[in-house]
């Protein structure tokens, strides 16, 4: 089997490849694990960590990063060119990104979505696959605090509204058989490694990356701001258990929201304090630094989700909020 992950170079995307090459098999429309045999990322760019992967000798998937743009139609088209394909559609421009640029937010987003799944609707043998949408698909005043799957899509941004489209599609392709998809509604992921990115919930990582550095983190929201977390390894985890799912357990609506943690800001800081004693780090400060207009985002997004439909087709409940910081210093800072 060939994997093909779009947004391979990016958080999620390298997290994933790296947990698949651990795996080397992945169940698809046989119904049985199936050895994979090459791992392509698909992405605009890549860190000098993501490249480092693919240079790495004695693997036995064969690791390919393929430098290309989603809205290219021919680039999308030539990377799907096997039938025993599974395919992770994580490639997206960010939420702050998308509302300064709405045309390449279009082009990337849309079109990309667009030009995978024709693509993918060519081949044989029904590929599946899993794309990574999120909770920006709900949003406004009539917005329940705790959203589930029954909850209308009411984006009140472009990114939002471009993954609510490639849900819809995705759900249709696949009631046409024309492939078998199913699509993650994400909380905010944490805990992101590296720099601050332009989503607006860019904090939700920071307020433990940064003290966990030993910098100070500048908070920009209140600390008893509730929020819907998940670790970044519950999420490939979900992602892995959706692409398994057996097309049985699945229901004409093929978008499931993850189950998260609903976090204050307060309880997230005392679960890095207590974690960052217990490797002998002593945390940078944390600085209240409010900014009405980040404030007023996260304002405008839900506090929890609801995940019991997913849960259900066999994605993994999330683990203890420690664990996940546990997991973060284990992987990218205690090495
Ligand atoms: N991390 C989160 O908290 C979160 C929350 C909700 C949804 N999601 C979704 O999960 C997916 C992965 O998130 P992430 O945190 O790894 O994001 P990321 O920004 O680290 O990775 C996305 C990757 O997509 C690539 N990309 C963007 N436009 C492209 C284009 N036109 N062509 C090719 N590649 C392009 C970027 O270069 C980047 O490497 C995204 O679709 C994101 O919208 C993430």
């Amino acid at each position: 089997m060939k994997v093909v992950i779009t947004g391979g170079g990016g958080f999620l995307g390298s997290q994933l490849a790296k947990r698949l090459l651990e795996r080397g098999a992945l169940t698809g429309p046989s119904g049985s694990p199936e050895p994979i045999d090459s791992i392509v990322l698909f992405d605009a760019q890549f860190a000098p960590s993501v490249e480092a992967m693919a240079t790495q000798k004695g693997q036995a998937i064969d690791l390919t990063l393929l430098t290309a743009d989603m809205g290219d139609r021919d680039a999308v088209f030539a990377a799907i060119d096997r039938d025993d394909l599974a395919v992770f559609h994580l490639a997206s421009m960010v939420s702050g990104e998308c509302e300064q640029r709405f045309d390449d937010a279009i082009r990337a987003n849309l079109d990309g979505g667009r030009h995978l799944l024709e693509a993918l609707r060519q081949r044989e043998g029904l590929p599946r696959i899993v794309f990574a949408s999120s909770v920006a698909t709900y949003g406004g005043p009539d917005m329940p605090d705790r959203v589930s799957d029954l909850t209308k899509r009411t984006p009140q941004t472009t990114y939002g509204m471009t993954k609510a489209i490639i849900e819809l599609m995705i759900s249709d392709y696949s009631r046409k058989g024309f492939l078998e998809g199913r699509s993650a509604r994400l909380p905010t992921i944490i805990i992101r490694p590296g720099k601050p990115n332009a989503a607006a919930s860019s904090w939700a990582s920071g307020m433990f990356r940064e003290p966990l550095n030993g910098e100070p983190c500048y908070l920009p929201v209140h600390r008893d701001q509730c929020h819907p977390v998940l670790g970044y390894r519950d999420v490939i985890e979900s992602f892995i258990a959706l692409h398994e799912a057996d097309p049985s357990v699945l229901e004409p609506d093929r978008a499931y929201v993850l189950p998260s943690h609903r976090i204050t800001v307060a309880e997230g800081l005392t679960v890095m304090e207590q974690v960052a004693a217990e490797f002998g780090i002593h945390p940078g400060l944390v600085i209240d630094d409010p900014s009405p207009v980040i404030q007023g985002i996260v304002d405008t997004w839900p506090t929890a989700t609801d995940g019991s439909r997913a849960l259900k087709i066999g994605v993994p409940q999330p683990k203890p909020l420690a664990e996940i910081v546990r997991d973060y210093l284990r992987d990218f800072v205690v090495t």
